[in-house]
């Protein structure tokens, strides 16, 4: 039959209305692949993204709860709904999901006359029946229940079609860090299979000419437990994988760094030579009372073996500052162990007390007049480590691959990372070259200069969207 006549067969009647979606998102990686997933699943049912919350009919909030100033960013933003509900009324519809949700869920739908509907985290695959139940009428309510299925198996909606992309390998947290609230909000650790993520990663590669893939989860390293498998096998296999040139993972807890996954660092021409790999802190006693089953010295044991077995690679990491009762020795401790370890860039924050952990339990003297001294002070310190750092790649070459522009001081400029995550500017290849033209190409430049956060260079080579060898 000749569809093309029967114009009712041709075009399949659209059946839901054309609506629009406003979401913000805060927290980790995983929560942004998270909300990349739910507007996916919007756009099944014929959701738009606008930037403007005043046009939205639907208004969503992927929340974060890791440290205080996430919960209260959030806290404000959604009180500020309430005057777009009043205004539009039943016409716009409120919701709130990720790691807050699954905790407080209930809580924040009673207090939150404005709020439709809360979802945790492990249900945001069935978004579509939450959404359509609230335009039906059928709001305040609130959905936290864990997923218990036996098999982890998800496939991953990516809604850009950049050629980096995000995949998850594993949910949830299996740790018990005094300090963290994740175990509460993620739930208990379940993997996706090897053969499973790699398919889907070809895919990815294959169809949507994807050349950077990031696995993700909160502990990487657990990856596979469940079924026997390990992230070692998954490289392994990935590194069959034609197209991809760029594998990363996040984030690795130190205690489940194998001495196999250390050498794949070595063997695997895809790996980039960057690792992030938290350390939280340097003192052997404040890691006890952390719960993180490492010492200083096995960490820095750790370093040492990783750059045994990849020479040159990069390590970054997060501290956290002012643990309870952190004394000024086990602090020293600390900055000691920064100017050991010479970490690329950290993530680094004065500790937050978070209700219901067992750090939250424990006598605190530390003021809030110490704690941001000290993280200044480390602060600063590390700024200073990373400038020695920097200095050392100038009048060296690097491969780059441009994913952004820049206007310093009037000049224009590519902002591009290497693969061991650096961010290097240099000008366009050609006079008045923008980024529409090079965004994604992989450069060759030369570093001309550096400060503690990035470098500045020129281009030797512009290689186009396709990489020379890249280790
Ligand atoms: N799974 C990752 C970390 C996830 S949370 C890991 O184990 O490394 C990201 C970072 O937030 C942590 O590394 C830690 O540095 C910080 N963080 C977590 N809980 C915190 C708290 N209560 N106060 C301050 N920082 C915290
Ligand atoms: Fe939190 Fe520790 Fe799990 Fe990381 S490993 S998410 S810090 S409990
Ligand atoms: Fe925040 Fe949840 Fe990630 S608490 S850091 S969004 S796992």
């Amino acid at each position: 039959m000749n569809t093309e006549s029967n114009p009712e067969i041709a075009q399949p009647v659209k059946s839901y209305p054309k609506r629009k979606v406003w979401m913000k998102t805060y927290g980790c990686q995983m929560n942004y692949h998270d909300s990349e997933r739910v507007m996916d699943h919007l756009g099944e049912l014929n959701f738009t993204p606008t930037e403007d919350q005043n046009e939205a009919d639907l208004i969503l909030f992927n929340t974060c709860s890791i440290r205080d100033l996430a919960n209260q960013k959030f806290y404000s933003h959604l009180g500020e709904t309430k005057r777009i509900k009043e205004a539009k009324g039943e016409k716009v519809v409120i919701g709130v999901g990720g790691c807050i949700a699954q905790v407080e869920g209930k809580e924040l739908v009673k207090k939150y006359r404005h709020l439709d509907f809360a979802f945790g985290t492990d249900v945001i695959d069935q978004i579509g029946d939450f959404v359509f139940r609230s335009f039906s009428g059928d709001s305040k309510f609130a959905v936290n229940t864990w997923d218990r299925s036996t098999n982890y198996s998800i496939e991953t909606k990516i809604t850009h079609d950049e050629p980096r992309a995000f995949v998850n390998i594993i949910k949830g947290c299996n740790k018990v860090c005094s300090y963290c609230i994740v175990p509460f909000t993620r739930g208990k650790e379940r993997s996706r299979k090897v053969s499973e993520v790699r398919d889907d990663i070809k895919k990815l590669v294959e169809h949507r000419g994807v050349q950077e893939i990031t696995l993700l989860g909160q502990n990487v390293n657990s990856f596979g437990k469940d079924n026997g498998e390990t992230l070692t096998e998954l490289v392994g296999e990935l590194e069959k994988v034609n197209g991809l040139h760029v594998l990363r993972y996040t984030t690795s807890h130190p205690y489940d760094v194998s001495d196999e996954l250390i050498a794949a660092h070595g063997w695997s021409t895809k790996l980039a030579p960057h690792l992030h790999l938290p350390v939280q802190s340097g003192s052997t006693t404040v890691l006890k009372r952390m719960r993180r089953e490492y010492t200083k010295d096995h960490y820095l044991g750790l370093l040492e073996k990783l750059r045994a077995s990849k020479p040159g690679i990069v390590v970054s990491s997060d501290i956290i500052v002012g643990f309870p009762n952190e004394t000024d020795d086990e602090f020293a401790d600390t900055i000691d162990l920064l100017n050991r370890a010479e970490f690329d860039f950290i993530y680094s924050y004065t500790y937050s007390e978070r209700k219901g952990t067992r750090a939250s339990r424990m006598d605190d003297t530390l003021t809030d007049k110490i704690k941001s001294e000290r993280l200044q002070f480390l602060q600063k310190h590390q700024l200073e480590i990373q400038k020695n750092l920097r200095t050392q790649m100038v009048g060296k070459r690097y491969l780059v691959w441009v994913d952004g522009d820049s206007n310093m001081g009037g000049v224009y400029k590519l902002k591009g990372r290497t693969p061991c995550y650096r961010i290097v500017h240099f000008e366009p290849p050609v006079s008045g070259g923008e980024l529409k033209d090079f965004k994604w190409h992989w450069m060759e430049v030369e570093v001309s200069g550096a400060t503690a956060l990035s470098a500045q260079a020129k281009v030797i080579k512009d290689w186009g969207i396709n990489p020379p060898t890249i280790h």
